[in-house]
């Protein structure tokens, strides 16, 4: 057996542990709510649907803020070489975010909500998630200390981190009358933010994923590079501006719809970039294949591309106007959410854990396994959710006036689909989890019971000088 690295378990590296554990429990309420698409009324009576959704869907937009936390935090005190400014904050934010965390899950259990799609909870519980992140912000610039010649990853982490707060604020504005009592400003607002506060997450995540590929390549220049800045703004410019495909099917002004198509374009450049860059990545793929970090960039670089190629589809007007409110939208929601930003997240898991205790090298078969069940898996639980769409789309379309009960008959062989690649994939999360979860807790029991052994005999040393 090898030794047990004796690194210690840092606050931002118990953000990234409690992201693991809300990202299982995430998917048990994500079982549970297709096994509901299937079996309506299942488990109705404690937990409906109305629960099971949003403790689902909390679960998981709270791991990839927790996960990134724990990346951004880490990365920036190994860019740095510095520690963070203080840890102090860090430990306050940690306890602010879980105590929020749990009272919110105890409200859904209990039926109280009074929220908006994404954050169903109370408005009051923003309050300390606000508070929180207005920690981490002080904290991070208080770490970075100068702006000067700093590479493109902390000018993603600040934007990121300074846009969250701004849109997380932003998509509260409907608790004022003002904004409230007008429903076509209310909803151009909500969906708004939300398109700008996905944006924002996804500024840190990318930001950490160039960090990562660096490090990984011991190849600086490109975070410095023309091009590395070009995409930064390309990514901006589409945070602030992008988010009209949202709000298509709202009476609003024609020119915004016209400008955000436009803008949604201009991600034809990331996205030829990719192309531009597959082969190269490629032969840079064997090379580092056997890496478990590098392995999980590789597979977020493919759901990368099908999630544009996917987005870039629902930005064409006369396409929206179909996919609204279907399941395509869930398709295009849930693929970015595990294949891109829940993979990324997954390469820093490995790369920050894995000096804090046993090596991960005797758990290889476990990840190997999980790797490529949950990618499989995931494509096609994916494409039930496009073809389930695409069924609904027509149904919404169509002159026939057929009843929604026929409908939903007709999509049940995508469901049943979607269920048992969902399980599936739900089996290769657990795989890749597991060990690394179960890793961190047994070396940390150990280290308490190395800690008491150590004192235990130091107290019985003075009893025997005695
Ligand atoms: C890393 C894993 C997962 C992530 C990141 C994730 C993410 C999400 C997100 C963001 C939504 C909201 C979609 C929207 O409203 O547009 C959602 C909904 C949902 N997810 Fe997941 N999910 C995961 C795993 C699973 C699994 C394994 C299952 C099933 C076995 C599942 C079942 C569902 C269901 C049933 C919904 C509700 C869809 C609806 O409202 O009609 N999820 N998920």
């Amino acid at each position: 057996m090898e030794p047990l690295n004796n690194k210690q378990l840092t606050t931002p590296k118990l953000f990234m542990i409690a992201g693991l554990l809300l990202l299982a429990v995430g998917l048990l309420f994500g079982f549970t709510g297709a096994l509901q698409y299937l079996v309506p009324g299942f488990l109705k009576q404690y937990l409906s649907f109305e629960k099971i959704r949003p403790l689902h869907v909390s679960s998981i937009v709270f791991w990839i803020i927790f996960g990134t936390i724990g990346a951004v935090l880490t990365y920036l005190s190994q860019h740095s070489g510095r520690k963070i400014y203080s840890p102090l904050l860090t430990k306050i934010q940690l306890i602010i975010f879980i105590l929020s965390i749990i009272v919110i899950f105890i409200s859904y259990c209990v039926g109280i909500f009074g929220g908006r799609e994404y954050w169903e909870f109370h408005p009051l519980l923003a309050l300390p998630i606000a508070a929180g992140w207005v920690l981490f912000l002080i904290n991070f610039i208080k770490s970075v200390g100068s702006f000067k010649k700093q590479p493109v990853y902390v000018w993603m982490w600040l934007t990121g981190i300074v846009f969250f707060l701004f849109t997380f604020l932003e998509s509260y504005l409907w608790i004022f009358p003002y904004f409230r009592n007008n429903v076509v400003n209310d909803m151009t607002v909500q969906w708004k933010s939300y398109g700008s506060m996905v944006g924002s997450w996804n500024m840190l995540i990318y930001g950490s994923s160039i960090f990562l590929m660096e490090k990984i390549s011991g190849n600086k220049p490109f975070s410095y590079s023309v091009i590395a800045f070009a995409l930064y703004f390309t990514g901006l410019f589409n945070l602030m501006f992008n988010w009209g495909h949202h709000i298509y099917t709202l009476p609003t002004y024609n020119f915004i719809q016209y400008i955000s198509y436009v803008v949604s374009m201009t991600e034809l450049f990331i996205f030829g970039r990719i192309i531009l860059q597959w082969k190269s990545s490629v032969s840079i793929a064997r090379k580092h294949f056997h890496h478990t970090a590098y392995r999980f960039l590789i597979a977020a670089d493919v759901w990368i591309f099908l999630t544009l190629l996917l987005a870039i589809a629902m930005s064409v007007p006369a396409i929206n106007v179909y996919t609204h409110g279907t399941h395509i939208t869930v398709a295009h929601t849930m693929g970015a959410t595990i294949g891109i930003n829940s993979f990324l997240l997954l390469a820093f898991a490995f790369d920050i854990l894995h000096d804090t205790c046993l090596p991960f090298t005797l758990y290889k078969k476990w990840f190997n396994r999980g790797y490529w069940i949950t990618n499989l898996s995931l494509f096609i639980f994916w494409i039930s959710l496009i073809g389930a769409g695409i069924l609904k789309a027509k149904w919404q379309m169509s002159a026939a006036k057929i009843p929604f009960s026929t409908m939903m008959l007709q999509l049940r062989p995508f469901f049943i689909v979607f269920f048992i690649s969902g399980t599936v994939m739900m089996a290769g999360f657990i795989l890749i989890l597991y060990p690394l979860l179960k890793n961190q807790f047994i070396c940390y029991l150990k280290n308490i019971l190395k800690k008491r052994k150590i004192k235990e005999q130091h107290v019985s040393g003075i009893f025997a000088m005695d």
